[in-house]
């Protein structure tokens, strides 16, 4: 979950790649670190604020470098285990994004050979190893070849030699890796956000490749050591997308983009989103996968296949796909959801679905992402970066999306057409704001909280508890509203807030029931809904829009009330702590 950058061109490297790994840093930022190679390898590390450290990473000269930012998975958050890391003399420095599942044992291996390890970390392993077969060989790609094929895990790497200062090298398995191709210099990358304002020229690296650059040539090379011929990609995002503009975090910023980005998602190519349905419906068998709040836009994807579009699904969370793969087959059809596309339990369930013959259809955000590259069709959710760590604007294009598609599948043009004028319900929502701040400073200091919501509005309520936990750190539990008085019922007091998700539609009125059962028991309630009621203490109110809409317009207040609530505790909105954005581990 960490990320990587590198770069080898005629400009000077470091400014580069530091503000390469601060656009990374949603990725992981608990350090970071990075070097450069002039006449030899020069390196400065920090922890915590990327560029903050014992001395100035820009001072770093060469025209050839690398750089990481770390979320910790092996070893703590020290200065030694960030990121690069070298061989014994300094002479060959590595960042790497995974896990080397076998680095104990490779680590006991090359001590005995006399290697000095310096971290506590699984890369470290990779950095003595390279210097192990590059001292036998003095030949930069046998010795990666040779390095990759000791090790077994995850990795994207990077690596620069210091007698080859005008080289940079790496290599990916199971964690993306792309290349930015400019004029005369390439940029070697997690993913395109740190280098899209030099270039939008991508070369997507597959699985179990190795890349060679020099500052005008670029090589690819299976694991083999074969020479791949690879295509050069244009990628359609803007500079100004991954910028905060005039907001104070981009969490905010990606709240309020929602109004623009729910009609992008709308902008797809109808024939692929014909083959999509036709898919569906022609599937002998439907499941949904995905993590977090992409899974909650999958619980929804499932209610509106099944009741709108007649597909009857499962949707399973992507960490517990291996207990249902025995019901998987040719005539399966797995839709994976993913804002990234590199999240690794999605990953590792469509990868077990194609073995045993299923089609995988995504829905990503990232396009060239390992999901959307290994799918048999991919849909794109057109929303731009998405930088703050919560996922806000990726959730409701995904809602956009499946309702698009299950409309489409049900031949039901009207609802599409419907969806056009979406965009004007999120602009009026939008104005809640000042209300929302308002209910958090009343609550902000409260430390248990429920959403509650029936059918269609038991996923937000799942999301906005999500949401209040990551980004405020507040405990929160989603509850579908008929589920309370089963048990949790008991955890209702008069200190109690409950957020009720109730706007006029056919679950109205048991919600309203279950409500005020809560309110019997003195629990504080915060309506979201379209039309007043005396059982609310707090309410935010919004206009009444096309009933099957409602979940796209009610999970906006609450996407603001966690981020209201985050910067009244004085929480870092933007990097909650203990997360990262793209989860690449299991
Ligand atoms: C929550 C959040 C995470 C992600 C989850 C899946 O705000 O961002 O729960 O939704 O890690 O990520 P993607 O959608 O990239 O697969």
């Amino acid at each position: 979950m960490c990320g990587i950058i590198g770069y080898i061109g005629d400009r000077d490297a470091a400014p580069i790649l530091l503000k390469g790994i601060e656009k990374l840093e949603y990725r992981g930022y608990d350090s970071w670190g990075l070097a450069t190679i002039l006449d030899k390898i020069s390196i400065r590390k920090g922890i915590g604020k990327i560029g903050e450290g014992p001395s100035d990473p820009l001072e770093l000269k060469g025209k050839a470098g690398i750089a990481h930012t770390r979320w910790a998975t092996h070893g703590g958050i020290t200065e030694e285990n960030a990121h690069p890391h070298t061989s014994c003399k300094g002479e060959i420095a590595i960042v790497h994004n995974g896990i080397i599942e076998n680095y104990q044992e490779l680590r006991r291996l090359l001590s005995d050979e006399g290697h000095n390890f310096t971290s506590q970390t699984d890369s470290e392993v990779i950095a003595h190893l390279l210097e192990r077969y590059y001292n036998k060989s003095k030949n930069i790609k046998n010795a990666l070849l040779a390095t990759i094929k000791k090790i077994k895990g995850t990795f994207a790497f990077l690596v620069i030699f210091h007698t080859d200062p005008n080289v940079i090298v790496g290599a990916r398995k199971d964690a993306p890796l792309v290349v930015g191709v400019g004029e005369d210099e390439f940029f070697l990358a997690s993913d395109v956000l740190p280098f899209i304002e030099y270039t939008d020229k991508v070369v997507f690296l597959d699985n179990l490749e190795i890349a060679i650059a020099t500052k005008n040539l670029l090589k690819i090379f299976d694991f083999k050591g074969k020479e791949v011929k690879k295509s050069v990609t244009q990628v359609a995002w803007e500079v100004g997308d991954a910028s905060k503009k005039e907001f104070a975090h981009y969490t905010l910023k990606e709240i309020y983009e929602q109004s623009s980005t729910i009609k992008n998602a709308l902008y797809q190519d109808r024939m692929k989103l014909e083959d999509f349905c036709k898919a569906i419906k022609g599937a002998k068998k439907v499941f949904i996968t995905a993590a977090g709040t992409s899974f909650h836009a999958g619980l929804l994807a499932r209610y509106f296949f099944s009741k709108i579009s007649k597909v009857y699904c499962e949707a399973i969370l992507a960490s517990e796909f291996g207990q249902i793969i025995d019901w998987i087959d040719e005539g399966t059809v797995v839709l994976a959801i993913s804002q990234s596309g590199e999240t690794a339990d999605v990953l590792h369930a469509t990868r077990e679905a194609k073995e045993k013959g299923a089609r995988i259809l995504s829905i990503v955000n990232v396009m060239g992402s390992t999901l959307d590259r290994e799918s048999d069709f991919s849909l794109y959710l057109n929303c731009g970066p998405e930088i703050g760590v919560a996922a806000t604007k990726s959730f409701t294009a995904q809602l956009v999306l499946i309702y698009l598609l299950a409309f489409t599948a049900a031949d039901k043009p009207v609802y599409v057409n419907k969806l056009k004028i979406l965009d004007k319900c999120v602009e009026s929502i939008l104005k809640v704001e000042d209300k929302v701040i308002e209910i958090a400073e009343k609550y902000k200091d409260i430390n248990d909280f429920f959403f509650i919501g029936r059918s269609t509005h038991y996923p937000i309520a799942l999301e906005g508890a999500l949401k209040l936990k990551e980004l405020s750190y507040i405990h929160a539990e989603g509850m579908a509203a008929g589920e309370l008085k089963h048990g949790t019922l008991a955890l209702i007091d008069d200190r109690t807030p409950v957020v009720v998700l109730n706007p006029e539609d056919d679950t109205y009125h048991e919600t309203l029931s279950n409500t005020l059962e809560m309110k019997a028991r003195g629990a504080k309630i915060i309506g979201i809904s379209n039309i007043d009621n005396e059982v609310y203490d707090d309410l935010i109110l919004f206009p009444k829009v096309e009933e099957l809409f409602y979940p796209i317009i009610e999970v906006i207040p609450l996407q603001m009330l966690a981020y209201h609530m985050a910067i009244g505790r004085g929480a870092d909105v933007d990097r909650p702590r203990n997360l990262a954005k793209s989860v690449t581990v299991k």
